[in-house]
């Protein structure tokens, strides 16, 4: 059942397990996810990106998710969301198309711009139901940062503007960076926990880890001890699905015309990775 994001991330915060947030990108990833909620008894986030929607079309890889919960899955609770929406356009066009759920992504602008955007996007979103997801600091990507010796400090989340940011912009859920990278970027040896504390401290909100698809279980017990609910994974899914395609047209043996056999065993592999982290995060079980 499409279910709201809030109330998804408010049960796992309440019952001291994570939700995973899985970016999807077309219908092979997208019933891989299902599947797998599905097989675990896993709530769950399905979520997309501008880049996807320009992909795959903003409605229809909407409706396909819709439509894949409603129709295959009605038993498991499923959050649709925008994931790293940049501007006000694009989470007024994700809104427009549906989407009971955006993140916007202030974190590269400067904080008074950031808080100024992160207020307009609340007030636009609050007045349609619609949850709102905001960074501060900022989760690197790869290209981001400088190889060798990663200044950590200038990407962490300040946990005292963390508390007037939640309070001045009314956001339902704030993105955290404690030393947290996206893609299989080597992270902060150790996440910075004393900061994550404080963050929590400070803030009553549900907090949102991203470039979670190198998170293996100790970090992640530790982490939803203080405030984390909800993980966000892309890497580990895309690799799966890739790895699994290469190697299935590298093996001459196993050459098909049948792009259904091919695709359909690389969202397998997707599938897999996918209840691993579940059961990683803790949701399994928790419908
Ligand atoms: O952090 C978000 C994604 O991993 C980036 O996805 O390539 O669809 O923008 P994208
Ligand atoms: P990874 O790159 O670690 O999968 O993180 C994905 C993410 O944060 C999407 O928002
Ligand atoms: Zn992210």
């Amino acid at each position: 059942m499409i279910t709201n994001v809030k109330d998804i991330l408010a049960k796992a915060k309440e019952g001291g397990y994570a939700v995973g947030a899985f970016n999807t990108v077309n219908l092979e990833t997208t019933r891989a996810i299902v599947e797998a909620a599905q097989e675990m008894r896993s709530p769950i986030i399905i979520q997309i990106t501008e880049k996807t929607m320009e992909y795959a079309g903003g409605r229809l890889i909407y409706h396909l998710i819709k439509n894949d919960v409603e129709f295959y899955a009605p038993e498991i609770p499923v959050g649709i969301h925008l994931d790293h929406g940049k501007s006000f356009e694009i989470i007024q066009r994700a809104v427009a198309i549906g989407l009971p759920s955006v993140m916007y992504d202030g974190s590269r602008k400067k904080y008074a711009d950031n808080l100024e955007i992160t207020k307009k996007v609340v007030d636009f979103c609050h007045e349609k139901g619609v949850c709102v997801q905001g960074e501060l600091g900022s989760v690197p990507y790869l290209g981001e940062i400088e190889s060798g010796e990663v200044d950590w400090e200038k990407y962490m989340t300040d946990p005292g503007q963390a508390a007037s940011f939640v309070k001045e912009t009314g956001i339902d859920a704030l993105a955290v960076a404690i030393g947290n990278a996206h893609d299989f970027f080597k992270e902060k040896d150790v996440p910075d926990y004393a900061r994550l504390d404080m963050i929590h401290k400070n803030c009553n909100v549900p907090l949102i880890l991203h470039g979670a698809s190198d998170w293996e279980n100790g970090r992640v017990a530790e982490v939803i001890k203080r405030g984390v609910c909800c993980f966000n994974v892309d890497t580990a899914t895309r690799l799966a699905f890739i790895n699994n395609l290469i190697n299935s047209v590298r093996n001459q043996g196993n050459v098909s015309f049948d792009i259904r056999k091919l695709l359909g065993e690389a969202r397998e592999a997707v599938r897999d990775v996918v209840k691993k982290k579940i059961k990683i995060f803790g949701s399994d079980g928790k419908i």
